[in-house]
């Protein structure tokens, strides 16, 4: 299981501390979630503030962008080193534009669905796609509670790629928790995020170690 800690759950006065947690545990991935107010109805933080910690974090950075017209960032989710993009198909007019240009640009593409959107409608684009982020809470907040939909729409996913001969990984992002973690194993995850279920745990390290040995 590849393990995405979510910064979005951290203490912001001490970012480059949390930074060096992620990087001293065994999480594979450093989850980045920018919002901008109109996409979802809160504001995380922006670029100035992730260029001023870039330098810090050694785990490649999974950027999921939760912002209308994702398409105009490439440039600067290039500039952070990012590995992966990741933008809603809810946000983008013209999805496989944007996907081919972040591919163009040295990341990886991912594409991400909120709760009420049918994993159906990839079916074009899942042979471009390296990843399919699946939002198992209303994007906009960490800590919220996880919707039971997902797992059906994980399944549904698998079989979309199962059926095109592709390895697209299927993310899952919001609630992940002792309880839903094995269940979303199960179901057929690839990578899960992890927020507060992290950083508000009593040992963050032994919680990302919880996930990792699923
Ligand atoms: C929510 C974000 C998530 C968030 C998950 O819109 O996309 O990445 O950090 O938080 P938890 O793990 O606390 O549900
Ligand atoms: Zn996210």
């Amino acid at each position: 299981m590849i393990i995405s800690a979510s910064i979005l759950s951290a203490d912001f006065s001490r970012l480059g501390e949390e930074i060096e947690f992620i990087n001293q545990s065994k999480a594979d991935w450093t989850h980045i979630d920018i919002m901008d107010g109109v996409f979802v109805p809160n504001i995380s933080f922006g670029f100035p503030v992730i260029e001023s910690i870039k330098h810090l974090a050694k785990k490649p950075l999974d950027v999921h962008l939760m912002v209308v017209d994702p398409g105009k960032f490439i440039q600067q989710v290039k500039a952070l080193g990012a590995e992966t993009m990741c933008v809603h198909y809810e946000a983008c007019t013209h999805l496989h534009r944007t996907i081919q240009q972040i591919k163009e640009n040295g990341m990886k593409a991912a594409v991400a669905l909120t709760p009420h959107t049918p994993v159906s409608l990839l079916e074009e684009i899942i042979t471009d796609l390296d990843m399919v982020l699946l939002m198992s809470v209303n994007p906009g907040f960490g800590g919220q509670k996880f919707i039971p939909s997902t797992f059906n729409k994980i399944k549904k996913l698998k079989r979309l790629i199962i059926e095109h001969n592709c390895s697209t990984l299927i993310e899952i992002d919001g609630g992940v928790n002792h309880e839903t973690a094995p269940l979303l194993k199960e179901a057929g995850a690839d990578v899960l995020v992890a927020g507060n279920f992290v950083f508000h745990s009593a040992d963050p390290f032994q919680s990302i170690e919880f996930l990792k040995k699923l």
